[in-house]
């Protein structure tokens, strides 16, 4: 039986310069989607999936992403005193337990792979997933489940590494990473290749890289020896591709939607999604919406 992921990287060093001035003074995974920080969304779907260990991989000015996942004492005494049950419950509710939150630094920006590979020390020895977190998504489908846990069910079956991807135009592949379909089991397919943003017009298809992914440890290995790729980036995928000559890899089409909160249209597409599924402001949207298109 494949070993549980219980641990989940987080990269957000990011300095969310596609997002200026609004990340000037706010890390980009703090602004939010409808009430909640899109860094809070992506935790909740990690939770979802049964993770209990939240690494995060900082940077400089992200201080306030460390006070999120943590008590506010002020705040939660005064909820209380005023009888704010509700508001109380929810936040501490949010609160991942003691110990189950750790953080540590990029100390420069070198890519996605090498933000991955400062986890190292805490994730350890043991399969582990990692989230990026301006991907946040929404499940269809009975369960609603969200992507990590629809890679977990993947790895469960199949056991080794699991990348979800997800269907875009074939004129934004370049802007991605890109897998090859191999052998296709259903929810799953095997992959038989990967490339970091593809130029355009040579993506072996039009399935990206959707930002969540389950991967084993040994991948720690080849991201040690920090070879730059696209970009001039130690670049996550170019591991993906050298520890895929030694393990399986699987491709789990995501049953969902993906929304790159990252961009300005996806940010607020995303706003407009998640607020939809809210049973306290989903008719106010549509009617709202409904005046706006006239
Ligand atoms: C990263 C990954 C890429 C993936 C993308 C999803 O790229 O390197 O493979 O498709 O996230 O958003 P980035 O967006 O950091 O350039």
């Amino acid at each position: 039986m494949s070993k549980r992921i219980r641990k989940a990287v987080f990269p957000v060093a990011g300095l969310g310069t596609r997002f200026l001035p609004a990340t000037k003074a706010v890390p980009k995974e703090m602004l939010t989607v409808v009430d909640r920080p899109v860094l809070q969304h992506v935790v909740d779907e990690a939770r979802e999936a049964g993770i209990e260990h939240f690494i995060f991989v900082t940077g400089r000015n992200k201080g306030v992403i460390e006070d999120h996942f943590d008590i506010a004492y002020e705040l939660e005494d005064t909820l209380k005193k005023r009888g704010k049950i509700k508001e109380y419950d929810a936040l501490i509710a949010d609160l991942p337990p003691a110990g189950a939150a750790s953080f540590t630094r990029q100390q420069a920006p070198l890519g996605l792979g090498h933000a991955v590979w400062c986890a190292r020390e805490i994730v350890g020895d043991e399969p582990f997933a990692v989230l990026l977190p301006d991907m946040v998504t929404l499940g269809n489908g009975p369960k609603k489940s969200r992507c990590l846990a629809q890679a977990v069910e993947a790895y469960e079956a199949h056991g080794g590494n699991v990348i979800a991807v997800e269907e875009v135009p074939p004129e934004e592949t370049h802007q991605y990473g890109i897998v090859s379909v191999g052998k296709d089991f259903g929810a799953a397919f095997e992959i038989t290749g990967m490339v970091e943003k593809p130029p355009r017009g040579t993506a072996p298809s039009n399935l990206m890289i959707s930002g969540r992914y389950i991967l084993q440890p040994e991948i720690f290995d080849i991201l040690a020896k920090g070879e730059k790729g696209a970009g001039g980036e130690i670049q996550l995928t170019d591991s993906m591709v050298t520890l895929s000559g030694s393990q399986a890899f699987h491709g789990v089409r995501f049953d969902g939607k993906t929304y790159d909160t990252g961009s300005k249209l996806g940010f607020l597409a995303a706003n407009l999604a998640f607020g939809l599924t809210r049973p306290d402001i989903a008719d106010g949207l549509k009617a709202e919406i409904a005046k706006l298109l006239g």
